[in-house]
Protein backbone atom coordinates (compact mmCIF):
# COMPACT_ATOMS: atom_id res chain seq x y z
CA UNK A 1 0.00 0.00 0.00
CA UNK A 2 0.98 3.72 -0.97
CA UNK A 3 1.87 5.95 2.37
CA UNK A 4 -1.25 8.41 2.11
CA UNK A 5 -1.13 11.27 4.40
CA UNK A 6 -3.48 13.18 6.08
CA UNK A 7 -7.35 11.51 6.29
CA UNK A 8 -9.24 9.51 3.66
CA UNK A 9 -12.34 11.13 2.59
CA UNK A 10 -15.38 8.53 2.84
CA UNK A 11 -17.80 10.43 1.04
CA UNK A 12 -20.19 7.29 0.40
CA UNK A 13 -23.80 7.44 1.15
CA UNK A 14 -22.66 5.00 4.05
CA UNK A 15 -20.35 4.14 5.97
CA UNK A 16 -19.93 7.08 6.84
CA UNK A 17 -17.34 9.04 8.63
CA UNK A 18 -17.16 8.23 12.34
CA UNK A 19 -16.33 10.95 14.76
CA UNK A 20 -13.66 10.54 17.34
CA UNK A 21 -16.08 11.20 20.10
CA UNK A 22 -17.45 8.33 19.02
CA UNK A 23 -14.10 6.19 17.62
CA UNK A 24 -13.07 7.12 21.74
CA UNK A 25 -16.28 6.16 23.38
CA UNK A 26 -15.95 2.56 21.38
CA UNK A 27 -12.44 2.29 22.63
CA UNK A 28 -12.50 0.83 26.10
CA UNK A 29 -12.91 -2.94 27.33
CA UNK A 30 -16.79 -4.71 27.06
CA UNK A 31 -18.53 -4.64 30.14
CA UNK A 32 -20.32 -7.85 31.52
CA UNK A 33 -23.66 -7.45 29.53
CA UNK A 34 -25.69 -9.07 32.21
CA UNK A 35 -24.45 -6.82 34.97
CA UNK A 36 -25.91 -3.23 36.35
CA UNK A 37 -24.40 -1.45 34.22
CA UNK A 38 -25.32 -2.86 30.96
CA UNK A 39 -28.89 -2.49 31.84
CA UNK A 40 -28.61 1.44 32.52
CA UNK A 41 -27.01 1.43 28.86
CA UNK A 42 -29.17 -0.63 27.20
CA UNK A 43 -32.33 1.56 28.37
CA UNK A 44 -30.51 4.87 27.88
CA UNK A 45 -30.40 3.71 24.27
CA UNK A 46 -33.33 1.71 23.91
CA UNK A 47 -35.25 5.04 24.92
CA UNK A 48 -33.01 7.60 23.33
CA UNK A 49 -33.60 5.29 19.86
CA UNK A 50 -37.23 5.85 19.93
CA UNK A 51 -36.82 9.62 20.31
CA UNK A 52 -34.86 9.78 17.45
CA UNK A 53 -37.13 7.46 15.11
CA UNK A 54 -40.22 9.03 16.58
CA UNK A 55 -41.29 5.67 17.60
CA UNK A 56 -43.47 5.48 20.63
CA UNK A 57 -43.71 1.22 21.12
CA UNK A 58 -40.48 0.20 20.50
CA UNK A 59 -37.25 -0.31 18.99
CA UNK A 60 -35.38 -3.61 18.19
CA UNK A 61 -31.84 -3.29 18.12
CA UNK A 62 -29.42 -5.97 16.16
CA UNK A 63 -26.03 -6.70 16.22
CA UNK A 64 -26.53 -7.39 12.46
CA UNK A 65 -26.17 -4.92 9.65
CA UNK A 66 -29.17 -3.10 7.70
CA UNK A 67 -29.83 -6.41 5.96
CA UNK A 68 -30.60 -7.68 9.27
CA UNK A 69 -33.20 -5.35 9.69
CA UNK A 70 -34.91 -6.18 6.71
CA UNK A 71 -35.38 -9.98 7.78
CA UNK A 72 -36.54 -8.93 10.97
CA UNK A 73 -39.21 -6.87 9.93
CA UNK A 74 -40.07 -10.41 7.54
CA UNK A 75 -40.10 -12.46 9.53
CA UNK A 76 -41.62 -11.50 12.55
CA UNK A 77 -44.69 -10.03 10.70
CA UNK A 78 -45.78 -12.53 7.87
CA UNK A 79 -46.17 -16.35 7.34
CA UNK A 80 -45.25 -18.37 4.51
CA UNK A 81 -46.91 -17.64 1.16
CA UNK A 82 -47.80 -14.26 2.14
CA UNK A 83 -47.99 -11.64 -0.57
CA UNK A 84 -45.89 -8.32 -0.31
CA UNK A 85 -45.60 -5.56 -2.63
CA UNK A 86 -42.51 -3.46 -3.90
CA UNK A 87 -41.74 -0.65 -6.53
CA UNK A 88 -38.83 -1.43 -9.03
CA UNK A 89 -37.62 1.62 -7.74
CA UNK A 90 -33.96 0.63 -7.18
CA UNK A 91 -31.35 -1.67 -5.81
CA UNK A 92 -32.10 -1.96 -2.58
CA UNK A 93 -35.89 -2.06 -3.06
CA UNK A 94 -35.48 -4.94 -4.78
CA UNK A 95 -32.83 -6.38 -2.38
CA UNK A 96 -35.11 -6.63 0.05
CA UNK A 97 -37.63 -8.12 -2.16
CA UNK A 98 -35.14 -10.85 -3.00
CA UNK A 99 -34.66 -11.78 0.79
CA UNK A 100 -38.82 -11.90 0.80
CA UNK A 101 -38.40 -14.02 -1.92
CA UNK A 102 -36.02 -16.29 -0.48
CA UNK A 103 -38.28 -16.50 2.41
CA UNK A 104 -41.19 -18.04 0.92
CA UNK A 105 -42.91 -14.94 0.30
CA UNK A 106 -44.87 -13.54 -3.15
CA UNK A 107 -43.51 -10.58 -3.97
CA UNK A 108 -45.30 -8.04 -6.66
CA UNK A 109 -43.39 -5.95 -8.06
CA UNK A 110 -44.79 -2.08 -9.41
CA UNK A 111 -42.68 -0.88 -12.87
CA UNK A 112 -41.42 2.46 -11.91
CA UNK A 113 -38.83 4.21 -13.55
CA UNK A 114 -36.21 4.67 -11.43
CA UNK A 115 -35.06 8.29 -12.06
CA UNK A 116 -38.00 9.55 -10.20
CA UNK A 117 -40.27 9.62 -6.98
CA UNK A 118 -42.80 6.49 -6.67
CA UNK A 119 -46.24 7.88 -7.53
CA UNK A 120 -48.35 6.72 -4.28
CA UNK A 121 -51.46 6.34 -6.77
CA UNK A 122 -50.15 3.18 -8.35
CA UNK A 123 -49.82 1.78 -4.71
CA UNK A 124 -53.19 2.84 -4.51
CA UNK A 125 -54.39 1.37 -7.78
CA UNK A 126 -53.03 -2.13 -7.20
CA UNK A 127 -53.66 -2.86 -3.68
CA UNK A 128 -57.54 -1.79 -5.01
CA UNK A 129 -57.28 -4.51 -7.49
CA UNK A 130 -56.73 -6.55 -4.14
CA UNK A 131 -60.08 -7.33 -3.20
CA UNK A 132 -59.54 -10.06 -0.76
CA UNK A 133 -56.38 -8.83 0.84
CA UNK A 134 -53.93 -11.00 0.05
CA UNK A 135 -51.37 -8.52 0.02
CA UNK A 136 -49.94 -8.55 4.08
CA UNK A 137 -47.17 -5.58 3.75
CA UNK A 138 -45.88 -3.15 1.48
CA UNK A 139 -41.98 -2.67 1.33
CA UNK A 140 -40.92 0.87 0.30
CA UNK A 141 -37.43 2.59 0.88
CA UNK A 142 -37.40 6.61 2.35
CA UNK A 143 -34.11 7.44 0.52
CA UNK A 144 -33.36 4.61 -1.98
CA UNK A 145 -29.74 4.33 -1.83
CA UNK A 146 -28.88 3.10 -5.41
CA UNK A 147 -30.29 6.09 -7.21
CA UNK A 148 -30.70 8.76 -4.60
CA UNK A 149 -34.54 9.36 -5.00
CA UNK A 150 -36.53 9.94 -1.82
CA UNK A 151 -39.88 8.41 -1.64
CA UNK A 152 -43.36 10.39 -0.30
CA UNK A 153 -43.92 8.18 3.17
CA UNK A 154 -47.04 9.93 4.06
CA UNK A 155 -47.93 10.28 0.57
CA UNK A 156 -47.67 5.99 0.18
CA UNK A 157 -49.08 5.69 3.87
CA UNK A 158 -52.03 8.12 2.72
CA UNK A 159 -52.16 5.90 -0.90
CA UNK A 160 -53.12 2.37 1.39
CA UNK A 161 -55.58 4.30 3.84
CA UNK A 162 -57.70 5.96 0.45
CA UNK A 163 -57.49 1.85 -0.96
CA UNK A 164 -59.01 0.96 2.53
CA UNK A 165 -56.37 -1.90 2.78
CA UNK A 166 -54.91 -3.18 5.50
CA UNK A 167 -51.39 -4.35 4.65
CA UNK A 168 -48.40 -3.42 7.17
CA UNK A 169 -46.05 -0.67 5.75
CA UNK A 170 -42.59 -1.53 6.23
CA UNK A 171 -40.15 1.32 5.21
CA UNK A 172 -36.08 1.08 4.93
CA UNK A 173 -34.94 3.95 5.95
CA UNK A 174 -31.33 2.62 6.54
CA UNK A 175 -29.67 5.89 4.89
CA UNK A 176 -32.19 8.65 5.33
CA UNK A 177 -32.41 8.07 9.37
CA UNK A 178 -31.06 11.70 10.45
CA UNK A 179 -30.71 12.90 7.67
CA UNK A 180 -34.45 13.83 6.24
CA UNK A 181 -37.42 13.78 8.72
CA UNK A 182 -38.88 10.65 9.65
CA UNK A 183 -41.82 10.43 12.01
CA UNK A 184 -42.19 6.11 12.61
CA UNK A 185 -45.64 7.27 14.66
CA UNK A 186 -47.26 10.18 13.21
CA UNK A 187 -46.40 8.66 9.33
CA UNK A 188 -48.15 5.61 10.50
CA UNK A 189 -45.20 3.08 9.93
CA UNK A 190 -45.72 -0.41 11.22
CA UNK A 191 -41.52 -1.19 10.84
CA UNK A 192 -39.23 1.49 10.10
CA UNK A 193 -35.70 -0.19 9.63
CA UNK A 194 -32.29 0.93 9.55
CA UNK A 195 -28.73 0.70 10.06
CA UNK A 196 -25.79 2.28 12.45
CA UNK A 197 -23.48 3.15 9.66
CA UNK A 198 -25.11 6.17 8.00
CA UNK A 199 -27.03 9.04 9.94
CA UNK A 200 -26.32 7.75 13.52
CA UNK A 201 -22.26 8.13 12.55
CA UNK A 202 -21.43 4.48 13.89
CA UNK A 203 -19.53 1.72 12.11
CA UNK A 204 -21.59 -0.96 10.37
CA UNK A 205 -22.85 -3.55 12.74
CA UNK A 206 -26.08 -2.42 14.23
CA UNK A 207 -29.22 -2.45 13.14
CA UNK A 208 -32.81 -1.49 13.79
CA UNK A 209 -36.23 -1.96 13.70
CA UNK A 210 -39.19 0.40 15.03
CA UNK A 211 -42.29 -0.74 15.61
CA UNK A 212 -45.99 -0.37 15.74
CA UNK A 213 -48.71 -2.16 17.87
CA UNK A 214 -50.17 -3.18 14.64
CA UNK A 215 -46.70 -4.53 13.66
CA UNK A 216 -46.35 -6.21 17.25
CA UNK A 217 -50.18 -7.71 17.21
CA UNK A 218 -48.94 -9.35 13.55
CA UNK A 219 -46.21 -10.84 15.26
CA UNK A 220 -47.92 -12.91 18.02
CA UNK A 221 -49.51 -15.04 14.85
CA UNK A 222 -46.84 -14.82 12.22
CA UNK A 223 -45.69 -18.14 10.51
CA UNK A 224 -42.37 -17.73 8.84
CA UNK A 225 -39.95 -19.36 10.92
CA UNK A 226 -37.64 -17.38 13.16
CA UNK A 227 -34.71 -17.30 16.35
CA UNK A 228 -32.45 -15.14 16.32
CA UNK A 229 -34.50 -11.90 15.20
CA UNK A 230 -37.77 -13.09 17.30
CA UNK A 231 -39.18 -10.12 18.83
CA UNK A 232 -40.73 -11.69 22.03
CA UNK A 233 -37.37 -12.87 23.75
CA UNK A 234 -35.98 -9.61 22.97
CA UNK A 235 -38.62 -7.62 24.33
CA UNK A 236 -38.56 -9.59 27.34
CA UNK A 237 -35.25 -9.08 27.56
CA UNK A 238 -35.13 -5.31 26.48
CA UNK A 239 -38.04 -4.36 29.57
CA UNK A 240 -34.73 -4.39 31.89
CA UNK A 241 -32.03 -3.21 29.35
CA UNK A 242 -30.68 -6.48 28.80
CA UNK A 243 -30.58 -8.38 25.63
CA UNK A 244 -31.26 -12.02 24.55
CA UNK A 245 -27.89 -12.69 23.68
CA UNK A 246 -24.37 -11.77 23.97
CA UNK A 247 -24.87 -7.84 22.65
CA UNK A 248 -22.46 -5.85 20.24
CA UNK A 249 -21.51 -3.73 23.46
CA UNK A 250 -18.89 -1.34 21.90
CA UNK A 251 -21.25 -0.37 19.17
CA UNK A 252 -23.41 0.30 21.93
CA UNK A 253 -21.29 2.51 23.69
CA UNK A 254 -20.85 4.25 20.20
CA UNK A 255 -24.48 4.31 19.94
CA UNK A 256 -24.92 6.10 23.73
CA UNK A 257 -22.56 8.74 22.44
CA UNK A 258 -24.19 9.33 18.91
CA UNK A 259 -27.57 9.63 20.88
CA UNK A 260 -25.62 12.33 22.95
CA UNK A 261 -24.48 13.99 19.58
CA UNK A 262 -27.56 14.06 18.10
CA UNK A 263 -29.11 15.78 21.01
CA UNK A 264 -26.42 18.14 21.40
CA UNK A 265 -26.96 19.32 17.81
CA UNK A 266 -31.05 19.06 18.16
CA UNK A 267 -33.07 17.30 15.80
CA UNK A 268 -34.45 20.47 13.39
CA UNK A 269 -30.32 21.41 13.06
CA UNK A 270 -29.14 18.17 12.34
CA UNK A 271 -31.88 17.66 9.28
CA UNK A 272 -31.37 21.64 8.36
CA UNK A 273 -27.40 21.15 8.04
CA UNK A 274 -28.06 18.01 5.75
CA UNK A 275 -30.39 19.66 3.51
CA UNK A 276 -28.11 22.86 3.63
CA UNK A 277 -25.11 20.29 2.07
CA UNK A 278 -27.15 18.54 -0.19
CA UNK A 279 -28.46 21.98 -1.84
CA UNK A 280 -24.42 23.03 -2.43
CA UNK A 281 -23.80 19.65 -3.68
CA UNK A 282 -26.32 19.22 -6.10
CA UNK A 283 -25.66 23.42 -7.36
CA UNK A 284 -21.86 22.02 -7.92
CA UNK A 285 -23.74 19.09 -9.76
CA UNK A 286 -25.65 21.52 -12.23
CA UNK A 287 -22.65 23.96 -12.92
CA UNK A 288 -20.61 21.42 -13.83
CA UNK A 289 -23.38 20.54 -16.49
CA UNK A 290 -24.05 17.01 -15.35
CA UNK A 291 -27.00 15.53 -14.47
CA UNK A 292 -28.98 14.95 -10.95
CA UNK A 293 -30.11 11.25 -10.96
CA UNK A 294 -32.99 12.43 -9.58
CA UNK A 295 -35.10 14.38 -11.85
CA UNK A 296 -37.92 15.44 -9.77
CA UNK A 297 -37.36 18.20 -6.66
CA UNK A 298 -39.94 16.17 -4.69
CA UNK A 299 -37.37 13.46 -4.85
CA UNK A 300 -33.77 15.45 -3.37
CA UNK A 301 -32.06 13.37 -1.20
CA UNK A 302 -30.54 15.42 1.68
CA UNK A 303 -28.62 12.53 2.44
CA UNK A 304 -26.49 11.82 -1.11
CA UNK A 305 -26.34 13.03 -4.62
CA UNK A 306 -26.45 10.33 -7.27
CA UNK A 307 -24.71 12.11 -10.62
CA UNK A 308 -25.26 10.42 -13.46
CA UNK A 309 -22.01 10.68 -15.79
CA UNK A 310 -22.29 11.74 -19.46
CA UNK A 311 -22.55 8.94 -22.38
CA UNK A 312 -19.86 6.99 -23.33
CA UNK A 313 -17.67 7.75 -20.18
CA UNK A 314 -17.15 5.74 -17.15
CA UNK A 315 -18.31 6.47 -13.48
CA UNK A 316 -15.81 3.72 -11.87
CA UNK A 317 -12.69 5.01 -14.11
CA UNK A 318 -13.37 8.21 -12.71
CA UNK A 319 -13.85 7.15 -8.88
CA UNK A 320 -10.72 5.60 -9.68
CA UNK A 321 -9.12 8.34 -10.48
CA UNK A 322 -10.47 10.06 -7.95
CA UNK A 323 -9.01 7.16 -5.74
CA UNK A 324 -5.92 6.81 -6.62
CA UNK A 325 -5.07 10.61 -6.89
CA UNK A 326 -6.95 12.52 -4.00
CA UNK A 327 -7.65 9.29 -1.76
CA UNK A 328 -11.18 9.46 -1.48
CA UNK A 329 -13.74 6.95 -1.68
CA UNK A 330 -17.12 7.83 -3.45
CA UNK A 331 -20.22 5.98 -4.42
CA UNK A 332 -20.53 3.39 -6.81
CA UNK A 333 -23.49 2.55 -9.39
CA UNK A 334 -25.38 -0.78 -7.89
CA UNK A 335 -27.27 -3.06 -10.15
CA UNK A 336 -28.29 -2.14 -13.39
CA UNK A 337 -26.23 1.44 -12.55
CA UNK A 338 -23.11 0.37 -12.49
CA UNK A 339 -20.48 2.25 -14.01
CA UNK A 340 -23.33 4.90 -15.14
CA UNK A 341 -23.74 6.93 -12.01
CA UNK A 342 -21.45 8.10 -8.86
CA UNK A 343 -22.83 8.71 -5.34
CA UNK A 344 -21.43 11.74 -3.18
CA UNK A 345 -22.43 10.51 0.10
CA UNK A 346 -23.34 13.61 2.68
CA UNK A 347 -24.80 12.40 5.58
CA UNK A 348 -23.31 11.69 9.24
CA UNK A 349 -20.69 13.76 10.33
CA UNK A 350 -20.16 16.31 7.77
CA UNK A 351 -19.92 19.93 7.61
CA UNK A 352 -19.37 22.27 4.46
CA UNK A 353 -15.93 22.13 4.23
CA UNK A 354 -15.90 18.26 4.39
CA UNK A 355 -18.20 18.65 1.76
CA UNK A 356 -16.24 21.49 -0.13
CA UNK A 357 -13.25 19.55 -0.23
CA UNK A 358 -15.34 16.45 -1.66
CA UNK A 359 -16.70 18.65 -4.05
CA UNK A 360 -13.08 19.75 -4.88
CA UNK A 361 -11.82 15.92 -5.44
CA UNK A 362 -14.84 15.35 -8.05
CA UNK A 363 -14.07 18.42 -9.93
CA UNK A 364 -10.60 17.38 -10.10
CA UNK A 365 -11.38 14.16 -10.82
CA UNK A 366 -13.84 14.81 -13.86
CA UNK A 367 -10.34 17.34 -15.20
CA UNK A 368 -8.51 14.55 -15.10
CA UNK A 369 -11.02 11.67 -16.05
CA UNK A 370 -11.60 13.81 -19.48
CA UNK A 371 -15.00 13.54 -18.48
CA UNK A 372 -16.77 16.59 -20.58
CA UNK A 373 -17.67 19.43 -18.06
CA UNK A 374 -17.84 22.87 -17.00
CA UNK A 375 -15.74 24.36 -14.30
CA UNK A 376 -16.97 26.39 -11.04
CA UNK A 377 -19.18 23.72 -9.23
CA UNK A 378 -16.86 23.96 -6.28
CA UNK A 379 -17.91 27.89 -7.04
CA UNK A 380 -21.67 27.12 -7.14
CA UNK A 381 -21.34 25.55 -3.96
CA UNK A 382 -19.72 28.15 -2.26
CA UNK A 383 -21.98 30.20 -3.42
CA UNK A 384 -25.13 28.03 -2.01
CA UNK A 385 -23.29 28.65 1.51
CA UNK A 386 -21.81 32.18 1.55
CA UNK A 387 -24.99 33.66 -0.01
CA UNK A 388 -27.80 31.88 2.15
CA UNK A 389 -25.70 30.92 4.92
CA UNK A 390 -27.73 28.87 7.85
CA UNK A 391 -30.57 29.36 5.69
CA UNK A 392 -29.28 27.68 2.58
C1 LIG B 1 -31.56 1.73 1.65
C2 LIG B 1 -30.71 0.58 2.10
N1 LIG B 1 -31.31 -0.53 2.55
C3 LIG B 1 -30.61 -1.58 2.97
C4 LIG B 1 -29.24 -1.59 2.94
C5 LIG B 1 -28.51 -2.82 3.36
O1 LIG B 1 -27.84 -2.54 4.53
P1 LIG B 1 -26.51 -3.37 4.91
O2 LIG B 1 -25.58 -3.26 3.77
O3 LIG B 1 -26.07 -2.64 6.15
O4 LIG B 1 -26.93 -4.77 5.18
C6 LIG B 1 -28.56 -0.46 2.50
C7 LIG B 1 -27.09 -0.43 2.46
O5 LIG B 1 -26.48 0.51 2.04
C8 LIG B 1 -29.32 0.65 2.07
O6 LIG B 1 -28.72 1.77 1.65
Amino acid sequence: MTFRSGRHFLQLPGPTNVPDRILRAMDRPPIDHRGPEFGELGKRILLGLKEVFRASEHVFVYPASGSGAWEAALVNTLSPGDRVVRYDNGHFCATWGAVACSLGLTVDVLPWDWRRPVDPAVLEEHLGGDKDHQIKAVLVTHNETSTGVMGDIPGLRAAIDRAGHPALFLVDAVSSLCAMELLHDDWGIDVTISGSQKGLMLPPGLSFAAVSPKALDAHRTAGLPRSYFDWSAMLRANESGYFPYTPATNLLFGLAESLTMLGEEGRENTLKRHARLAKATRAAVAAWGLENFCLEESGFSSAQTTVKMPDGTDADGLRNIILERFDMSLGSGLGKLKGEVFRIGHLGDINELMVAGTLCGVEMGLELAGVPHSPGGVQAALAVWSTEGEDA
